[in-house]
């Protein structure tokens, strides 16, 4: 038996096992992942009112049932089982562990009031289990959220969106409970560059504007373009960003806004530089604003003399994801692990035998769903094409490995377990008419986990 071992049941991942079991039926895939449940930012990152964009976990779904396919969810690989030992036990290994860390926000000073990341906010209300359920506090008025692209749209979506449209989704109930109380009246979305060069998409865009109760504002100044942003806005390549201007020349001459209770604001050319508290003790977002100069496609921010301020009682940094390398590896990622067709390369630009890399991991913090696919079957090509030069696992690792697995007091959770855990998060879900409603709290689900356990004898 020929086994292959995947690190992260994300899209890369699952995509990834579709591939190589369509390219040969025997051989074995295993799925692990740190987080007890499968399916990555499908199920920890789309935004819970977008529940139609989570359609291709059916096809995770599928998948992960396919004789040969085993999944070992809560198996964090470079802390429970070393990367090391994975090498020695399979044939090959495909690391599919996405962008693990944050592209950090720098401020000058001491920041009075909290400041969190895009990360951090979404595992929270998407019931990432590890997090507390008091995780977020918005008992506040005023939200600043940094970064133009969908996470931070999605993030000012979900903190303005009326809360009883949230309730029939399958938001975490912990953050539900905290959007029934929530304060937030006013969210500021702050871009560096200019609406031409925002990174969001229109449909995305255009959602912010159907909010019942809320008002989208900028400043008609905004969407005065000079020469270079034109000429960006008239190339070929700017049929997004001209869907969104002309979106943003809409609202901006149509303020009329007379039963809004929230504000949604949208600034762009501004860089947050340093947070003070007012003489009322307010949060304050001192902002410098920037400049475009340059060509069309190669103009760079510059700062000028203006600095305006922002009331400001919580902070959110959404600017981007990092790929990390796994421990045992410790390799740079610009943005991701450097590979050849998917083949991790080594500091000196050497082949790691039997090493792989696919979706974010591979290509950086960028791309939807669908575009781990093809990413993931380039990844699979390579190591098809590889194969009879695989290195030769250690007889008997298998077999250790698991073993040492399931004796530990927190076994990997197997597919059965998951289809369990699914069917019961769908079930309590339909009776409050919403999709599922997630276990978010790891105590809960392990009790659960034993329960159905401990009614089933089982063989591992
Ligand atoms: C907030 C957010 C919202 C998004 N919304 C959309 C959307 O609406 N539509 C869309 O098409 N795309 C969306 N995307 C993009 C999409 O989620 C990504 O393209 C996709 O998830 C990347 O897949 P991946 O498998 O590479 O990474 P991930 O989805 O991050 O999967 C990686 C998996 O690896 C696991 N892992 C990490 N480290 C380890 C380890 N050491 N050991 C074991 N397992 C590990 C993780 O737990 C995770 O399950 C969104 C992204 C974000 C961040
Ligand atoms: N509905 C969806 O389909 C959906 C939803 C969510 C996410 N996604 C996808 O997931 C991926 C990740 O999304 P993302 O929003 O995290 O990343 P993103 O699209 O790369 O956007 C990051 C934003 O942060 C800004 N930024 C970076 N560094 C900054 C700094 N130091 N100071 C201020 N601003 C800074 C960037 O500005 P610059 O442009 O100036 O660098 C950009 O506006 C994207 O491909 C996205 O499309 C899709």
């Amino acid at each position: 038996m020929t086994a292959v071992a995947i690190v992260g049941a994300g899209p890369a991942g699952f995509y990834a096992a579709e591939a190589l079991k369509l390219a040969d039926q025997t051989l074995e895939v295993h799925l692990y992942d740190r987080y007890p449940m499968p399916f990555g930012l499908t199920r920890y990152g789309i935004a819970p009112d977008h529940q139609r964009l989570k359609a291709p976990a059916q096809l995770f779904q599928r998948t992960g049932a396919m004789p040969g396919v085993r999944f070992f969810g809560g198996v964090e690989i470079g802390h429970d089982v070393s990367l090391d030992v994975l090498r020695s036990t399979y044939s090959a290994v495909l690391l599919a562990h996405g962008a693990q860390a944050d592209e950090r926000l720098t401020l000058n000073g001491t920041t009075p009031v909290e400041v969190r990341t895009a990360r951090e906010m979404v595992a929270w209300y998407n019931g990432v289990p590890d997090i507390p359920a008091d995780d977020f506090n918005l008992q506040r008025q005023h939200v600043v959220i940094i970064g133009n692209g969908n996470v931070a749209i999605d993030i000012a979506r979900v903190l303005s969106r009326p809360v009883n449209e949230l309730a029939v989704t399958d938001i975490s109930d912990r953050a539900l409970l905290e959007l029934h109380r929530s304060q937030v009246r006013r969210v500021h979305l702050i871009g560096r560059r200019g609406p031409v060069q925002a990174r969001f998409t229109t449909r995305e865009l255009r959602e912010l504007g159907e909010l019942p109760g809320v008002a989208v504002r900028l400043r008609p100044q905004y969407l005065e373009l000079g020469a270079a942003c034109q000429t960006e806005l008239d190339h070929h390549s700017g049929d997004q960003a001209r869907r969104n201007i002309d979106l943003m020349r809409d609202w901006a001459t149509c303020q009329t806004h007379p039963d809004s209770y929230r504000e949604l604001h949208l600034h762009f050319g501004l860089v947050a530089e340093a947070m003070e508290r007012d003489a009322d003790g307010h949060g304050q977002l001192l902002l410098r604003r920037m400049r475009l100069v340059g060509a069309p496609f190669a103009q760079r921010s510059e700062p000028t003399d203006e600095q305006i301020r922002l009331r400001c009682d919580l902070l959110i940094s959404s600017i981007g994801f990092q790929v990390i390398s796994l421990p045992g590896l410790d390799l740079p990622c610009s943005p991701g692990l450097s590979h050849a067709q998917g083949r991790v390369l080594d500091a000196q630009g050497l082949l790691i035998p039997g090493l792989y890399v696919a979706g974010w991991a591979k290509r950086g913090p960028s791309g939807v769903l669908g575009t781990n696919r093809a990413c993931a079957q380039e990844t699979v090509q390579s190591m098809l094409a590889d194969r009879s030069n695989w290195p030769q696992p250690e007889s008997g690792a298998m077999k250790i490995l698991l073993d040492r697995l399931f004796a530990g007091d927190i076994p990997p959770v197997v597919w059965e377990d998951w289809l369990h855990l699914d069917h019961l998060e769908k079930e309590i879900g339909r009776a409050e008419g919403r999709p599922r409603i997630k276990f978010d709290d790891m105590n809960k689900l392990h009790d659960v986990l034993r329960k159905y356990r401990s009614s089933k004898p089982r063989a591992e």
